[in-house]
């Protein structure tokens, strides 16, 4: 299980504590903080941005923080965040008009790049990026909302990047899933060949606030 990293999705937590809760979380086992911007244009929901990403680094959050940028335009934002503090950030095709430059951008300002697609979009746009990446996110569930359920399809397409990643001999790059993950359906989702875990409402929601019971639980089950 040691090569499996858990994404713990903030929009679950309670944000009236964020700092104490990202801390209290990467306690619990969690490898990096995951961290939902929604821009109401993009997706029809809007959440946080790089102040927010700037607040937790300067509360002690050291972690990486992994920025997944559902906004339409991206560049500007890419900006801000690299500023911020972001370790990873991961753009949607759809949202730039030239995924390549966008891509270069988030490298050249020291940060990590990732390309996400939503649950129909087609894999086609790994085929001249893969170089640029560092992370490719599936999208289990259409953007927008914690707490939905996770589209079955999403297995089959893991495993096709899986393959991907195998064949070009890309196996560095992480292959995170997003999007109802919970304890229930984690081991198929890992058998289909994903390493990274965005997890939001099944750690911030279990009874009692108990984050380390929940992230022990994922992390002895057997895969
Ligand atoms: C959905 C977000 C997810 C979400 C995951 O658009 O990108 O990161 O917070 O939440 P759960 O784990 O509740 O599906
Ligand atoms: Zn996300």
């Amino acid at each position: 299980m040691s090569k499996i990293k858990i994404a713990a999705s903030i929009l679950s937590a309670d944000f009236a504590r964020l700092g104490e809760e990202c801390t209290k979380v990467l306690a619990a086992g969690a490898d990096t903080i995951h961290f939902d911007v929604m821009d109401n244009h993009y997706v029809p929901n809007l959440t946080i941005g790089p102040l927010v990403c700037k607040a937790l680094r300067d509360f002690g959050i050291q972690a990486p923080i992994d920025v997944h940028l559902m906004t339409k335009p991206v560049d500007n934002l890419i900006h801000d965040f690299a500023k911020a503090g972001a370790t990873y950030i991961t753009i949607h095709p759809e949202a730039t008009e030239h995924i390549d430059r966008s891509l270069q951008l988030i490298h050249d300002l020291g940060c990590l790049a990732g390309l996400a697609f939503n649950p129909v979009t087609p894999l086609d746009y790994l085929d001249y990026s893969l170089e640029k990446l560092d992370l490719i996110l599936i999208m289990s569930v259409n953007p927008g909302f914690a707490g939905q359920s996770f589209i079955p399809g999403s297995l089959q397409k893991i495993q096709t990047v899986r393959k991907i990643l195998e064949t070009r001999q890309k196996t560095k790059i992480l292959l995170e899933v997003d999007g109802g993950v919970k304890v229930n359906n984690f081991t198929k989702i890992a058998a289909a060949g994903a390493d990274t875990f965005v997890i939001g409402s099944e750690i911030f929601n279990t009874p009692n606030k108990n984050y380390t019971a929940i992230i022990s639980k994922i992390r002895e089950l057997k895969i």
